[in-house]
C-alpha cells in the first residue's frame, strides 16, 4: 500500500539477501522507521515488543525470523529452538504457530545444506500468500459493501466501523478488515470509516487512522466508547473487524474490546463482520472462552499513553496516579452467536462449524472439524 508516493509491504528482504526489513510500527504515526532484522533474536523482539504486530504480520516475520536463523545454523536442533523462541513471543495469534508449523514442516525433511534457501523461498510465498488472501477477502467483502450502498441514495458513503488495526500494517499488504474498504474506496464505492482509538495502545488513532489517510480514505477517529452510541442513532451501517484467532466453531478472538462492539452491534441490528484469513482458524479449539489463551501485556500500556508532544518529540506520559494498580488483557473472545459473517479468502460464511465447513471441506474431512 501507499506511504506517500511509494509502495510498500509491512516486511520485505532487504537488499543484502539476507537481512529482513519491516516498518517499526512503535513511532507511526509520527516517524515513518524501517528497521532491519538481522538474527532470531531481533525478530523475536520485533513481535514480542510489537515493532510488528497483527497476526498476519506476526506469522511472516516469525517465518523471516526462523529464516535468518537457518542460516545461521540449519541443524535440527537449531531448528526446534528457533520453534520455541519465535512461539513464546506472544500467545494469541495463531498465524504465529500456524507459520512456525508450516516452516518446520517443509524445512524436517530436506539436507542441511538446503535448508537456509528454502526457508527464504517458504518465508517470502507465506508473504505473497497472505497478499493474495488478503485481496480475495477483499473481494468478498466488497460485495457485502455494495449491497448496502445499492440501498443507500446515490453519493451516500456506507458506514463502517472497525476496533483496533486489521490494517496492511498488520499483514503484508492491504490488511483483512481493511481490504474491502480500500477495494471500495478503488471501485468508487463511496465509504466512510468509524475508527476506534483502542486503548491502551492507540492501534486505531495511530496505525487505522494512518493507514486510512494514506489512502484518502474518508474517516473519523473516535472514542472507544463511542461506538454503541453511533449504533444507536443509525449512524453505522456495519463493523468489520479482524481476527487474532477464531475457532472451528466460529467463535472470534480479536482486540480487547471487539466483544463490546459486537454486542452493540448485536442490540442494534448493525451486521456484524469478521475479516478472516485461513491461516487464522484454529481448527484444533473448539470453545474460545475456556482455550484461547488470552495475552496479558504491561500494565504500563494502560498507566501510560504514547504521542508527539508540543516539542514535536513523541514522548510518553503518566495518565493514572503512580499507586495505581492496572490490570491490561490484550484480547476478548466474541462468541460466534454474536457474528453475522466471516469473510474468507474463499467467500463469507456463517460464523459455525457448518459454515466453516463449507469453505474449508478439506479440514472438515480431515476429521479436523468440531463436533
Ligand atoms: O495486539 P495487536 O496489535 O497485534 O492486535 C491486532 C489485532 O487485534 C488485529 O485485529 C488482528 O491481529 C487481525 S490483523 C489482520
Amino acid at each position: 500500500m501507499k506511504v506517500g508516493e511509494h509502495h510498500y509491504r509491512s516486511i520485505w528482504l532487504n537488499v543484502d539477501g539476507h537481512g529482513v526489513d519491516i516498518i517499526d510500527q512503535r513511532w507511526l504515526p509520527h516517524e515513518f522507521r524501517v528497521e532491519t532484522l538481522h538474527t532470531l533474536d531481533a525478530a523475536a523482539v520485533a513481535i514480542r515488543d510489537m515493532w510488528v504486530r497483527g497476526a498476519p504480520l506476526i506469522g511472516a516475520t516469525a517465518a523471516y525470523g526462523m529464516a535468518i536463523e537457518m542460516r545461521r545454523d540449519a541443524s535440527d536442533e537449531a531448528l526446534d529452538a528457533a520453534w520455541e523462541t519465535l512461539h513464546a513471543t506472544r500467545p494469541t495469534a495463531i498465524n504465529l504457530r500456524w507459520a512456525l508449523d508450516d516452516m518446520r514442516a517443509v524445512l524436517r525433511p530436506l539436507p542441511l545444506a538446503e535448508r537456509a534457501n528454502a526457508a527464504y523461498r517458504r518465508a517470502a510465498e507465506i508473504s505473497d500468500e497472505d497478499v493474495e488472501i488478503n485481496r480475495a477477502i477483499g473481494r468478498n467483502g466488497l460485495a457485502l459493501i455494495r449491497e448496502i450502498a445499492s440501498r443507500k441514495k446515490p453519493g451516500e458513503p456506507v458506514n463502517i466501523l472497525t476496533h483496533c488495526n486489521a490494517g496492511w500494517v498488520a499483514t503484508v499488504d492491504y490488511g483483512t478488515a481493511t481490504a474491502p474498504i480500500y477495494l471500495a474506496t478503488e471501485e468508487g464505492v463511496p465509504v466512510h470509516v468509524y475508527v476506534d482509538e483502542t486503548r491502551p495502545r492507540n492501534q486505531g488513532a495511530q496505525l487505522t487512522a494512518w493507514e486510512l489517510g494514506c489512502h484518502g480514505v474518508p474517516h473519523t477517529l473516535i472514542v472507544d466508547n463511542a461506538g454503541g452510541h453511533l449504533m444507536q442513532r443509525g449512524m453505522v451501517d456495519m463493523v468489520i473487524v479482524g481476527t487474532d484467532r477464531t475457532t472451528a466453531n466460529g467463535d472470534v478472538c480479536n482486540k480487547i474490546g471487539t466483544y463490546l462492539k459486537a454486542l452493540a452491534a448485536q442490540d442494534n441490528g448493525v451486521p456484524f463482520y469478521v475479516g478472516l484469513p485461513s491461516p487464522t482458524i484454529d481448527w484444533t479449539v473448539r470453545d474460545g472462552l475456556k482455550e484461547i489463551p488470552i495475552e496479558e501485556r504491561s500494565a504500563d500500556e494502560v498507566s501510560f499513553v504514547q504521542g508527539r508532544g508540543e516539542d514535536g518529540r513523541t514522548t510518553r506520559v503518566r495518565i493514572s496516579p503512580e499507586t495505581t494498580p492496572a490490570a491490561n488483557p490484550a484480547f476478548d473472545v466474541t462468541p460466534a452467536r454474536l457474528v453475522t459473517g466471516l469473510i474468507t479468502e474463499r467467500g463469507v460464511c456463517e460464523a459455525s462449524a457448518k459454515g466453516l465447513a463449507t469453505l474449508f471441506p478439506e479440514k472438515h474431512n480431515a476429521g479436523n472439524a468440531p463436533r
